[in-house]
C-alpha cells in the first residue's frame, strides 16, 4: 500500500491522452467500431454516426480506457446506470393524427431564458480528459445550438475562461464545502462573470462508489477553479480513486435545508437544486424557496438502485404543484425521450454523457452534431406524435408502467 501524499492540484495526468490529439487514436478502425455501434439488423454502410448513442463507441475508441471508464461509468453494480435508459424504454407514446404539423415549433424558456430546444448540457467534469479545448468548445457548441449549458465546479477550463468564450446564457454549478468561504468565492464568480443561476447539486455528500475508477487508480486533472484558493495533499492509498478521495475530504456532507438559506445570502442568481428523487425532498426544495428543481440521478453515478429520474418525474412534478420550473437529467439518449420527459412534466431534459461522447470522439463539432441530433430526432417525434408546439405536449400522449397497472389487476 502506497503512503505518498499527492498533491492532487498539480498532478500531472499521463502523457496517452495526447497521442489522440497527435491523431493517432488509440485505435484506428472507428468505421468497424460504427459498424458494430450501428443498427442491430442493418448495419451501418455510412461512416458518420446516425445517432446519440453511436457516439459512445467512437468516444470508447477516441479515450484511453481510464478516462472512457470516467466518462461512462456507474455507482457499483451500475444497476441504475441501466436502468436510467431502460426506464425510459418501457413507457410508449400516444400519437395523435391529423393535426397540423406543417410547422413544428420547439422552442421554450428556462427562467426566462429563450432557447432553441428544451434540452440543456449537464454539468459534467474534465472536459480535456476529452479534447484539449475541454469547457470551451462545449461552450460554443452550446451557443450554436442555442441552448444553455450548464457549467460544471469541476470543469477544467475556469469560469472566467467559458464566460469569455461566447456569449451563450450559462448556469454554473456549485457543490457547498466545508470551506464555504471557497464555494462562496466560486458562487460570486459565477455571478460576476455573468452566469445566470446556481445549480446546487445537492446528491454528493460522499462520492458514490465507482468501481471502474477504483480499478484504475483514476487519475484527475487538477481542479482549475480551486487555482490559488486551495493546495491539498491527500493521503493516497491503493483502494479507491484519488478523486474519491479528494472529494470526500471536500464535501461537507453535514448540510442540511437550512443551508439553502446560506447560499441564497451570498448570490443574487436564481438556484435550482439538482438531484432531486422524491416527493418529500421535492416538497421541502420548495419550501427552500429554490427557484427550479432537477430530478437527477447524477447520471447513476452516486447511489446504485436509486430510481431512475423519469421514473419517479412525475411523482415530483405533482409534489411542485406548478410552483416552480422541473428538469430531469439521466439517460436521455433520444428525441423520443425527450418527449416523454416533457410529457410528464418536464419543462426540459439535460444531457450528460452524450455531450462527452461527442466532444472525444469528434470536438466540438461532435457536441453540435449531438445536439442536432436530438434537436432533429424531437422534432420529428412532436410531428409524429400530433404536436406543432411544445405546449401541446401533454399527459395524454404517453403511456407508463404506472398507467398500465390496472389492466393488468
Ligand atoms: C463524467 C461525468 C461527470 C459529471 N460531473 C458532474 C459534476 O461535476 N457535477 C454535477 O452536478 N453532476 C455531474 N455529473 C452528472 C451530470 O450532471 C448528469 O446528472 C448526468 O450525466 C445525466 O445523465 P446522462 O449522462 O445519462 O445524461 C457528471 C456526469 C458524468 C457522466
Amino acid at each position: 500500500m502506497s503512503t505518498q501524499p499527492v498533491n492532487v492540484a498539480t498532478q500531472k495526468l499521463p502523457d496517452m491522452r495526447y497521442e489522440r490529439h497527435a491523431g493517432v487514436p488509440r485505435q484506428t478502425d472507428v468505421s468497424k467500431a460504427l459498424a458494430h455501434a450501428a443498427h442491430p439488423v442493418l448495419g451501418n454502410s455510412s461512416s458518420e454516426p446516425v445517432n446519440v448513442n453511436e457516439f459512445e463507441e467512437l468516444a470508447r475508441l477516441a479515450l484511453p480506457n481510464m478516462y472512457y471508464d470516467y466518462y461512462a461509468g456507474g455507482a457499483e453494480d451500475e444497476h441504475t446506470l441501466r436502468e436510467n435508459m431502460q426506464a425510459f424504454h418501457r413507457i410508449t407514446i400516444r400519437p395523435r393524427v391529423l393535426v397540423d404539423v406543417s410547422q413544428v415549433d420547439m422552442s421554450t424558456t428556462i427562467l426566462g431564458y429563450p432557447i432553441s430546444a428544451p434540452i440543456l448540457v449537464a454539468p459534467t467534469a474534465a472536459h480535456k480528459l476529452a479534447i484539449p479545448e475541454g469547457e470551451l468548445a462545449t461552450a460554443r457548441a452550446a451557443a450554436a445550438a442555442k441552448t444553455i449549458m450548464v457549467l460544471s465546479y469541476s470543469s477544467s477550463c475556469s469560469i472566467e475562461e467559458v464566460a469569455s468564450s461566447c456569449n451563450a446564457v450559462r448556469f454554473f454549478q456549485l457543490y457547498i464545502f466545508k470551506r464555504r468561504d471557497i464555494s462562496a468565492l466560486l458562487a460570486q464568480r459565477a455571478e460576476r462573470h455573468g452566469y445566470k443561476a446556481i445549480v446546487l447539486t445537492a446528491d454528493t455528500p460522499r462520492l458514490g462508489r465507482r468501481e471502474a475508477d477504483i480499478k484504475n487508480k483514476m487519475i484527475y486533472p487538477p481542479e482549475k477553479n480551486l487555482e490559488g484558493l486551495i493546495s491539498i495533499n491527500i493521503q493516497c492509498v491503493d483502494q479507491g480513486s484519488k478523486l474519491e478521495t479528494f472529494a470526500n475530504q471536500m464535501m461537507d456532507a453535514s448540510l442540511r435545508w437550512e443551508d439553502i438559506r446560506w447560499l441564497r445570502s451570498i448570490t443574487s442568481l436564481p438556484i435550482l437544486i439538482k438531484g432531486i428523487l422524491t416527493h418529500e425532498d421535492a416538497t421541502r426544495a420548495v419550501e427552500a424557496g429554490v427557484d427550479g428543481i432537477i430530478v437527477s440521478n447524477h447520471g447513476a453515478r452516486q447511489l446504485d438502485f436509486s430510481p431512475a429520474p423519469v421514473s419517479v418525474l412525475e411523482e415530483v412534478v405533482d409534489a411542485v404543484k406548478g410552483k416552480v420550473p422541473v428538469l430531469l437529467d439521466g439517460g436521455v439518449r433520444r428525441g423520443t425521450d425527450v418527449f416523454k420527459a416533457l410529457a410528464l412534466g418536464a419543462q426540459a431534459v439535460l444531457i450528460g454523457r452524450p455531450v462527452l461522447f461527442g466532444l472525444a470522439a469528434k470536438g466540438e463539432g461532435g457536441v453540435r452534431t449531438v445536439l442536432e441530433m436530438l434537436k432533429n430526432e424531437l422534432e420529428t417525434s412532436m410531428a409524429l406524435a400530433g404536436c406543432p408546439c411544445i405546449k401541446d405536449i401533454t399527459r395524454s400522449h404517453v403511456r407508463t408502467e404506472h398507467d398500465r397497472l390496472p389492466s393488468m389487476l
